[in-house]
C-alpha cells in the first residue's frame, strides 16, 4: 500500500507539496481555513463570493500558498452541508483530492484531520472519533489511487505521476495513535479491494479458473487460511452436474475453490461467502452479442470479492469463522458445450432444464450453495454478476439484495450504507418460485417469456438450492464494473469487499459480546 505517515504539527509549520483541507458547505470559510485564507489574502472568501467554490461535495479549489505558510499548495475539497456529512462524503472528498493531487504531479499529499472539527460536521448521532474520520480519508485516497497498469508499456522518463506518500496531519499529539490504527485498518481493507480489482481487471486469457485457484492458494499460504481446490474428478464424485455442465464447453478446466478462515472458536458456525467466478461469459451456445462482450472478463467479480474479503478478514485477524466458496469456470460455446434444452442433474439431486446457456451463473451457484450446507453455516451470502436486469432496475448505483432472511439482509444493507456500497432489497415471492418450474425437469434456468423480473428470477432459482440456510444473494452485475465514483477509477470496483468486511467485523463483535455475557462479564 502507499506509504502513509502520521504527523502532529502546527498547520502553518507543516512542509508538504500539497495540503488538503476539507471544507463544509457554508457561506464563507471558517476555522483553520479562514486563517489560511487571511494569510493568502482572501482567495477562498472571494471564491465563495463568486460561487466558484462553496464546499459542495467534491468541489475543489487548488491554491498556491506563495510562501504564506510552509506548505507549497493548498487543496480545498467540499464535503457538503454541515450535519449532513457522512463517512461516504469524506471518503469521496479524499478520493477526489488524492486523484487531483496525483494529476497535478505532486508526489506527496497531506490530509489535515483536525481533532474534533470534522467530527462536528458529521451526521452521526454517535460521536465520531478522529480515528474514524482518518479511516474514511485514508480509505478514500487509497481506493482512488488504484491503477491497473501492468500491461502498459511506458517510455523512460514518461512514467505517469504517482503519489508516493500520504501524510495524515493532526493538531493533537494524542490523536496520533488513533490515526495510526485508522490508516492500518484502511490499508488492509484497501488491499483487499485492490486484490479484487486486480482479479476483475485481468483478461480471461490470464485469469483462468486455474489462475484463480493458484491465486487463492498463494493468499491462503500467506495468511491463517486453508485452501482446498476441487478439480473436475472431485466435482464429478460430488455430483456437481450443474457446474460441470457449464464447464463442458471450455478447454479450461473448472475449479471449485474452498477457503477457510478460522479466527473464531473452533465450533462456532461459520459465515459462508459464495462468489460466482465465470472467468469469461460468452453466453455459451446462447451466444452474447459482440458489443462490450470484453467486459464479461469481470463475470468472476463475485469470486474476486470473496478472495479479497477473506484476505482482509485474515489480515485483520477478526475473531470469526468464515468460509469462501468459489465455483470457477468459463462459459464457452464449443462442440461439447451444453445446448438449450439439455437437462443437468445438480449436486442436490434436482434436475435443471437449461433453456438458455447464458443463464450460467445460477447453474454454477446451485452446486456451490448445496456444497455450502456442509459447513452448517449460520449465514450464506452469495455475490454474483448474475443479471443484466439489475442494471435496468438500479443502474450502477446499488446492488440488488434478495434472500430468505430479512434480518441478515438488513444487516448487510446497514454495512453497505456505511461503506458507500448500497444494497437495494428486491422481493422474492412464491409466485417467482413457481415460475422456475420446468415442464419436464424440476427447474428451468430461465422463466417463460413475459414473466420479467429478471433479477428476482435469478434469485428464485438460487433459492431452490439455498434450502433452509439463512441466505442472502447480492446481484453485483451493475456495481462491479463501470460504477465510477471519486474513489473508483474506470473499470473494476471491487464492490462488496468493504461491505462484507464491515458486516463480518460487526458479526465478530456481536459474537464477542454474546460470549462475554454468557461468562457473566
Ligand atoms: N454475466 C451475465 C450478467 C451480466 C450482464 C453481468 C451484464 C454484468 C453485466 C449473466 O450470466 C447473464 O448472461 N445473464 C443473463 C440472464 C438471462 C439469460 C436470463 C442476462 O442478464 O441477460
Ligand atoms: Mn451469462
Ligand atoms: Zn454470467
Amino acid at each position: 500500500m502507499i506509504k502513509t505517515t502520521q504527523k502532529s504539527e502546527k498547520l502553518f509549520q507543516h512542509k508538504t507539496p500539497c495540503l488538503v483541507l476539507f471544507c463544509p458547505e457554508d457561506k464563507k470559510p471558517a476555522g483553520d481555513l479562514k486563517k489560511i485564507d487571511q494569510a493568502l489574502n482572501g482567495p477562498v472568501a472571494s471564491a465563495f463570493k463568486e460561487k466558484r467554490f462553496e464546499g459542495k461535495p467534491n468541489q475543489t479549489l487548488l491554491l498556491n500558498a506563495r510562501g504564506a505558510m510552509k506548505a507549497d499548495n493548498v487543496l480545498i475539497v467540499g464535503i457538503g452541508k454541515p450535519k449532513e456529512v457522512t463517512e461516504e462524503n469524506l471518503r469521496q472528498a479524499a478520493g477526489t483530492a488524492a486523484s487531483l493531487a496525483e494529476a497535478s504531479q505532486f508526489k506527496r499529499v497531506t490530509f489535515y484531520i483536525p481533532e474534533g472539527d470534522l467530527e462536528k460536521a458529521l451526521t452521526k448521532d454517535k460521536k465520531q472519533s478522529s480515528g474514524e474520520t482518518a479511516r474514511a480519508v485514508a480509505e478514500g485516497s487509497y481506493l482512488a489511487l488504484y491503477h491497473f497498469d501492468q500491461y502498459k508499456s511506458v517510455a523512460k522518463g514518461e512514467e505517469p505521476n504517482r503519489i508516493e506518500e500520504i501524510i495524515l496531519l493532526s493538531n493533537s499529539k494524542a490523536a496520533l495513535s488513533n490515526l495510526k490504527q485508522a490508516s492500518a485498518r484502511a490499508s488492509i481493507v484497501a488491499e483487499g479491494v485492490y486484490r479484487a480489482r486486480d482479479l476483475q481487471s485481468q483478461p480471461s486469457n490470464t485469469a483462468t479458473p486455474t489462475f484463480l485457484a493458484n491465486t487463492a492458494k498463494k493468499i491462503a499460504a500467506k495468511h491463517k487460511i486453508t485452501c482446498k481446490i476441487l478439480g473436475e474428478k472431485e466435482m464429478q464424485k460430488l455430483g456437481m452436474g450443474s457446474l460441470l455442465g457449464v464447464a463442458k464447453g471450455s478447454h479450461q478446466p473448472p475449479a471449485f475453490i474452498i477457503l477457510e478462515y478460522k479466527g473464531g472458536k473452533k465450533n462456532d458456525a461459520p459465515i459462508a461467502i459464495v462468489g460466482k467466478a465465470v472467468t469469461f461469459d460468452t453466453g455459451g451456445i446462447s451466444l452474447k452479442p459482440p458489443a462490450n462482450m470484453d467486459e464479461m472478463k469481470m463475470d468472476m467479480s463475485g469470486g474476486a470479492v470473496t478472495i479479497g474479503t477473506l484476505q482482509a478478514v485474515a489480515s485483520l485477524k477478526l475473531p470469526i469463522n468464515v468460509v469462501g466458496l468459489i465455483p470457477a469456470t468459463e462459459n464457452m460455446p464449443g462442440g461439447s458445450a451444453i445446448k438449450p434444452g439439455d437437462i443437468l442433474t445438480s449436486m442436490s439431486g434436482k434436475t435443471i432444464e437449461v433453456l438458455n446457456t447464458d443463464a450460467e451463473g445460477r447453474l454454477i451457484l446451485a452446486d456451490a450453495l448445496s456444497y455450502a450446507a456442509r459447513f452448517k453455516p449460520r449465514a450464506v451470502i452469495d455475490l454474483a454478476t448474475l443479471t443484466g436486469a439489475v442494471i435496468m432496475a438500479l443502474g450502477h448505483f446499488a446492488a440488488g439484495v434478495l434472500g430468505t432472511d430479512d434480518n441478515l439482509i438488513e444487516k448487510l444493507q446497514a454495512s453497505g450504507t456505511l461503506a458507500g456500497e448500497r444494497l437495494w432489497h428486491l422481493p422474492l415471492w412464491d409466485e417467482h418460485d413457481k415460475a422456475t418450474q420446468s415442464d419436464i425437469a424440476d427447474l428451468k434456468n430461465i422463466a417463460s417469456p413475459g414473466v420479467g423480473a429478471g433479477t428476482t428470477m435469478g434469485a428464485a432459482f438460487l433459492k431452490a438450492f439455498a434450502g433452509d440456510q439463512p441466505w442472502a444473494h447480492l446481484d453485483i452485475a451493475g456495481t462491479s464494473w463501470g460504477a465510477k465514483k471519486p474513489y473508483t477509477p474506470k473499470g473494476a470496483s471491487g464492490f462488496g469487499v468493504r461491505l462484507l468486511v464491515n458486516f463480518l467485523e460487526q458479526e465478530a463483535n456481536s459474537g464477542k459480546a454474546k460470549s462475554a455475557k454468557k461468562h457473566g462479564k
